[in-house]
């Protein structure tokens, strides 16, 4: 039918989904980059070479079945990995993975690894280190052990991913096995897709176990939006919890100048009287370009964003702060974010299920559908 325009639509998703707003500060310091070069000249260059330029015919496997080392610069796809997982990749090694390269957990401590990943970073030319940044917050406090280790590298997993991500010129998250023999579940925006063995054919459509009735896409969908939106962490949204016992959370994407998102936010008090907390994300339509973008950061800059929030929805009198604060960068981070789960206009509601609500519901109708459970 229409595929392609869907995964042409898939792609343009993601592609949002990957552009920052703002070019993203290298996370490391100048001095590490110094550390990590001589402890990469003697640790690492004599396989990936001195620059991190690898092996010419990295990509073919020897008799063995065995990977020459592969470039790091910037090139092939270390650059697709997060820090947690690159940390993992220098601490454990290839043989978690069936790969060769060792690990260096006993050899070098924390701090040489996050040196030696510097050093290795600062390769990179900017624009991949940008690409790579907006695929998450480079956080130096990400944990060390990412439970995707095994699922990123695995090698069929790995295949089927880097033949779509070939296609696409864009990373794409690992992909997943499926109860369909040989089908592999790959994730597109917040799209689900599903990729043959041999990675050369994807679909866009509707799983759908006939024996149980379950719509497995649906679950997937949803799972990784719940997923995606527990990441947020409380004190960067602005929640208005339920009156006495909470027996729902709404999560709204919110432009302060949208109309149906100021209609939405008069009834709020009648949603928490209901049992229901609203928990506000910042979706400035338009990105950095659109009108509420500027009036959003005022908002979570704000000491009480609460307050700050009704006067930018022109339902109270009063002054908004500067937008110039740390706690600025959320707006760019829901934009991002809302990007990433589908959001296309405001207000967008997510149950906690992942379920999505699209654009305004009247609140007699509103309570209900979040509370029920389908
Ligand atoms: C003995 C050779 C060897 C040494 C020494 C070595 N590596 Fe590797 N490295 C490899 C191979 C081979 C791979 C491909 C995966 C595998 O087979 O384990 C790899 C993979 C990687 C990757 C992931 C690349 C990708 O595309 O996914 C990174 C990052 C990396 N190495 C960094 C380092 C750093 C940093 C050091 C030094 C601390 C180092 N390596 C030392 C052989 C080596």
């Amino acid at each position: 039918m229409k595929t392609a325009t869907r995964l042409l639509s898939a792609t343009a998703l993601l592609w949002l989904a990957v552009q920052p707003l703002q070019a993203a500060e290298r996370w490391y310091s100048e001095q590490q980059v110094k550390k990590g070069a001589d402890l990469f000249a003697q640790n690492c260059a004599s396989c990936h070479g001195a620059k991190g330029e690898g092996t010419k015919n990295w990509k073919t496997p020897d008799d063995n079945g065995v990977y020459p080392p592969p470039p790091i610069n910037g090139k092939g796809h270390a650059w697709h990995h997060d820090l947690a997982l690159l940390r993992g990749t220098v601490k454990n090694g290839g043989k978690p993975v069936g790969g060769t390269m060792p690990a260096f957990g006993d050899r070098l401590s924390k701090e040489d690894i996050d040196a030696v990943i510097a050093y290795v970073q600062s390769l990179w030319p900017e624009e991949i280190y940008q690409r790579w940044a907006s695929r998450g917050e480079p956080r130096a406090d990400a944990p060390d052990q990412p439970q995707s280790l095994s699922a990123q590298l695995q090698p069929g997993k790995r295949a089927v991913t880097r033949l779509l991500e070939q296609r696409l010129g864009q990373p794409v998250p690992p992909a997943v096995e499926t109860p369909v023999k040989g089908i592999y579940q790959t994730r597109l925006g917040a799209n689900i897709g599903y990729l043959t063995e041999d990675g050369r054919y994807i679909f866009m459509g509707q799983l759908v176990d006939l024996k149980t009735g379950a719509n497995l896409t649906e679950t997937a969908k949803r799972a990784a939006v719940t997923d995606k939106l527990a990441e947020v962490a409380q004190k960067d949204k602005v929640i208005y919890p339920a009156s006495g016992e909470e027996k729902a959370v709404l999560t709204v994407f919110t432009d302060t100048t949208c109309p149906y998102c100021r209609k939405l936010h008069k009834e709020v008090p009648e949603l928490n009287k209901a049992g229901i907390s609203v928990h506000y994300l910042p979706f400035p339509r338009g990105g950095a370009a659109g009108p509420g973008y500027t009036s959003l950061k005022q908002v979570w800059c704000a000491q009480d964003r609460r307050k700050a929030m009704s006067i930018a929805k022109q339902q109270m009198a009063g002054d908004l702060p500067d937008p110039d604060c740390a706690a600025a960068a959320m707006v760019d981070r829901g934009y991002r974010l809302g990007n990433e789960v589908g959001v296309t206009g405001t207000p967008a509601l997510f149950k906690s299920n992942g379920q999505k609500i699209e654009g305004y519901v009247p609140y007699q109708q509103l309570i209900p559908m979040v509370l029920g459970n389908s």
